[in-house]
């Protein structure tokens, strides 16, 4: 799948799939699974490991000099965009948002080790960095550079697919495990994962429920979003026909908001560990860990049904919660 599409090698695959027994046998899952996305490699792995192989085989391809990227200021993706720079070879530039702290710590503290340029802006937040983007660009290009803009995730076109070869690869584990998923929980915020497993699985013919627990948007908005992005591929890639998703997005966690610890996040992010030695995030994974045992208490998923919960990383942000320490 994508098999010539160009792309970098940055990420150890494939990523171990294997059973979380004491976390499963505690909310009465029989079949629980989890795919090791944090341990896609370099500087603590993640999601954007995989999505970064392809965005800077293209980035290669038009002899880009630069990346330039977006996030929060313990974002994953910058963190992985940066380390995915330094390996390959390229200059990056970080926008984040928000005031640059006193103290480095977390992802942050691994972008300025990485050799990152770092730009902070106060007064914006998530949602508004992209006209940053443009800005920054435009004046790199007179300079004489030639900059590579990767939005917040990496979530276009190029970065996206790398979820549908995943996809693939979990299939394929799945298989010599002797069995095929049935449900797949994983953390969504730009829509990029979410939007690349279900292009795979439409890909590889597969009738599977993929759940994304939304830490970012709500229902609606994250779906719409899930949509655009496949729309994208299909128009993009021949080689994926055209297809009507089906897009089944769990907000029930989203509030507070992005980044703020509840008692819920906590439970499941102390459950994961204690009991199967996991370390999930307080941003993405701690809650979907939270919805994945939400949904099994609740009867949502079969104890017999071989549910896989994907870890998609963001752990160096544990050490930017102090307030863990208190479980
Ligand atoms: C740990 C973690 N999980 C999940 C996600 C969500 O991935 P996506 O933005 O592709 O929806 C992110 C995004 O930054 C992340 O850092």
């Amino acid at each position: 799948m994508f098999d010539e599409i160009p792309r970098e090698s940055l990420a150890f695959l494939p990523t171990p799939l294997h059973r979380l027994k004491h976390l499963g046998d505690s909310i009465g899952l029989d079949e629980l699974w989890i795919k090791r996305d944090d341990l896609t490699g370099h500087s603590f792995g993640g999601n954007k490991t995989r999505k970064m192989e392809f965005v800077l085989g293209d980035a290669r391809a038009i002899k880009a000099d630069t990346i330039v990227t977006v996030g929060g200021l313990q974002s994953n993706h910058c963190r992985q965009t940066a380390v995915a720079c330094a390996k390959a070879g390229f200059r990056c530039i970080l926008l984040l948002a928000g005031e640059e702290p006193e103290t480095y710590t977390g992802n942050l503290l691994l972008n300025s080790m990485l050799g990152a340029e770092i730009k902070f802006f106060p007064d914006d937040h998530l949602l508004t960095m992209h006209s940053r983007l443009d800005e920054v660009l435009e004046t790199l290009k007179d300079f004489g550079l030639n900059p590579y803009a990767v939005p917040a995730g990496a979530t276009m076109p190029v970065g996206v697919i790398s979820y549908a070869v995943a996809m693939e690869e979990l299939y394929s584990q799945t298989q010599n495990e002797g069995f095929t998923p049935e449900k797949i929980i994983v953390a969504t915020g730009t829509a990029g994962t979410l939007a690349g497993l279900i292009v795979g699985a439409q890909m590889l013919d597969l009738d599977v429920d993929i759940i994304g627990v939304s830490v970012l948007h709500g229902a609606e908005e994250a779906t719409l979003q899930v949509k655009n992005q496949i729309s994208r591929i299909i128009d993009k890639y021949p080689e994926v026909d055209d297809f009507k998703p089906t897009i089944n997005v769990d907000d029930t966690f989203l509030e507070p908001g992005y980044g703020i610890m509840t008692e819920g996040v906590r439970t499941a992010i102390d459950n994961f560990a204690k009991m199967d030695g996991i370390f999930l995030d307080p941003v993405y994974t701690g809650k979907a860990g939270l919805a994945l045992m939400r949904m099994a208490i609740n009867g949502d998923i079969k104890s017999k049904e071989h549910t896989v919960f994907w870890h998609t990383g963001g752990s160096p942000a544990l050490f930017a919660y102090p307030e863990l320490a208190k479980i």
